[in-house]
């Protein structure tokens, strides 16, 4: 058995790292090919080179662009290399426009496609994202569901029940894996902070960050969740965060110390130690469920509702006074929710099922 493995951004590196390593402890040969959608070194490089990942056979280099242009070239990238190396599945990971491109392609190409978090759902069809999931789920022969709920979502749109696999969610077991190598001496020291002494932030989903007044109103809510919380709040922006806060003229409040994106395992160590996550991301919000470290979401729904439903998360939108509000409420909360994402063994479980089919 011949895997395709796609990557084309950073959470789809981090999400698929145990499925490769998981390839290479069942002897399965893995082609790791990487769309190049993310391409500067703190999006995309350091997560190879922290998480040990081979080099990948290809990068398509596609870089950014508008989304059909995106999607256009990885489709037209993807189909010689399909063509030529005959994989007998290719798995693409999450919601992005990698994502829907290679499915497509793989399709096109008579190559089985299977679909790593399948069944998540913001029933907000004006994200990209929601786009680009509900069409790979409906093109894959394999669909990889984290959680039940979205085992059932998939079922409810009349996928037939024995492509639909419940495995947890990969992110738990890369989680699990590096999270006594993040929690290096040190760390905080670095950062100016003590652990427990300040909140972690994210910002990069287009709905925010192209609306000015949410970035205005979330950057407002950033600062005076600061205050309110009365520590620091580190934001790891992302650059198309940065670019646009310069193009405004936009800066961060007081408070609000603003970083460049994070390694894996500053992140995750500077995470598992936060008093609070404020973030719009999806990784975000489930590795915060998994560290018991309380979420404030900014946006205002998620397709990961488990995590509101365990009581780890609140959607608080942009509104400033909501997410300041949200802040105080979620740092009282007792840390003692089970956590939802599964075991961490998700990766062998999906090429596990593979070998089995
Ligand atoms: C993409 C995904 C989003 C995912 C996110 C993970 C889509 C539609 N969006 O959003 O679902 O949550 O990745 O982080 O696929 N840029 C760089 N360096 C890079 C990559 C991007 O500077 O390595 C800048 C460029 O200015 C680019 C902008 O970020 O125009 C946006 O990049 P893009 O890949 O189009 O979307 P993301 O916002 O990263
Ligand atoms: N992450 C990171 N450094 C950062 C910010 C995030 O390593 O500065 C990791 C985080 O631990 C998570 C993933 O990136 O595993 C989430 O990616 P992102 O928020 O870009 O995308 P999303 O999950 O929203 O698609």
């Amino acid at each position: 058995m011949r895997i395709a493995v796609v990557v084309g951004t950073r959470p789809e590196i981090i999400k698929m790292a145990p499925v490769v390593r998981a390839c290479a402890a069942r002897g399965v040969e893995c082609l790791l090919l990487h769309t190049g959608q993310h391409y500067s070194f703190e999006m995309d490089g350091v997560f190879f080179q922290e998480l040990g990942l081979p080099e990948p056979d290809v990068n398509l280099e596609v870089g950014s662009g508008t989304q059909s242009r995106q999607i256009a070239a990885v489709m037209s990238g993807l189909e010689p290399v399909l063509l030529e190396r005959r994989p007998d599945v290719l798995l693409v990971e999450g919601d992005t426009n990698s994502v829907l491109a290679a499915a497509l392609a793989a399709n096109k190409a008579g190559v089985a496609v299977g679909h790593v978090e399948a069944g998540l759902r913001s029933y907000d069809r004006r994200m990209p994202e929601e786009i680009n999931r509900i069409l790979t789920d409906h093109l894959a022969e394999h669909l990889f569901a984290p959680t039940g709920q979205a085992g059932a979502i998939l079922r409810r749109e009349g996928i037939a029940a024995e492509r639909i696999h419940v495995t947890g969610n990969t992110v738990v077991d890369e989680l699990l894996l590096q999270r006594g190598r993040a929690r290096r001496p040190g760390l905080h020291e670095r950062f100016g902070v003590a652990p427990g002494g300040y909140a972690l932030a994210t910002v990069h989903r287009v709905e925010n960050v192209e609306d000015d007044a949410r970035l205005s109103g979330i950057l407002r809510g950033l600062a005076d969740s600061a205050a309110a919380l009365g520590v620091p709040v580190l934001a790891a922006l992302h650059p198309r965060t940065r670019g646009r806060m310069a193009a405004l003229g936009l800066a961060a409040g007081d408070g609000v110390r603003v970083l460049p994106p994070l390694g894996y395992l500053d992140f995750l160590g500077l995470h598992a130690d936060a008093a609070l996550t404020l973030t719009d991301s999806g990784g975000l919000q489930e590795e915060a469920c998994c560290l018991r470290v309380p979420c404030v979401t900014l946006r205002d729904n998620t397709e990961r509702p488990e995590s509101l439903e365990v009581g780890a998360n609140v959607l608080a939108g942009a509104d400033p006074e909501r997410i300041v509000a949200c802040a105080l409420a979620m740092r009282a909360k007792p840390r003692d929710w089970p956590n939802p994402f599964g075991d961490g063994r998700s990766g062998e479980r999906i090429v596990g099922l593979l070998l089995g089919a």
